[in-house]
């Protein structure tokens, strides 16, 4: 079974592995306390045993828009509902912040992740030529809360 639950310090390491091996990005670990201390309820974590499997990392946009910066289920453990769970909880915390939509950026060859996505609702807003640093576009995505 797997548990879902606001990010602790202790999670850091694992969910820095799995952004490597899922997003191939090395951010520090700064940037994630840093965001865990500007909206705690937006950074969750799924967890089988003492092992951290997925998470999901938001922002504040701009008024009332919130950000999914980041959504990430290990590789083992995906098509188990985990990321969908992660996503309806971060979903929950920005209503409750009374966010009325929430964006993010998807690499446009991640079909993955962006049926995953349109499963949940979200459409496609607009493109960012050249978004990542290794040149690839980004798609916007988009979903009014309910
Ligand atoms: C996108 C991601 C988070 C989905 O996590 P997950 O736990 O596997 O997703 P779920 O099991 O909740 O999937 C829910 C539904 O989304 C759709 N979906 C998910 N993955 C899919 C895939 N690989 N292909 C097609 N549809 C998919 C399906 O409709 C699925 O329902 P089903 O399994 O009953 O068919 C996961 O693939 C991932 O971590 N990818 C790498 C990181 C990433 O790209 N994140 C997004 C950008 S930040």
């Amino acid at each position: 079974m797997f548990r879902i639950r606001r990010f602790e310090r202790e999670d850091l390491s694992d969910v820095m592995a799995i952004v490597a091996k899922t997003l191939g990005e090395n951010y520090d670990p700064s940037v994630y306390l840093h965001l865990a201390n500007s909206w705690p309820e937006a950074f969750i974590v799924a967890t089988r045993g003492r092992r951290t499997v997925g998470f999901s990392l938001g922002a504040i946009h701009e008024g009332t828009v919130a950000r999914l910066l980041m959504l990430a289920v290990h590789p083992a453990y995906r098509r188990r509902a985990v990321g969908t769970h992660l996503l309806e909880v971060f979903m929950r915390e920005a209503k409750a912040k009374r966010m009325t939509n929430v964006v993010l950026e998807v690499r446009v060859r991640n079909k993955d992740a962006i049926l995953f996505y349109q499963h949940h609702g979200f459409t496609i807003r607009g493109l960012l030529q050249r978004y990542y640093t290794s040149g690839e576009d980004a798609y916007t995505m988009e979903k009014a809360i309910p």
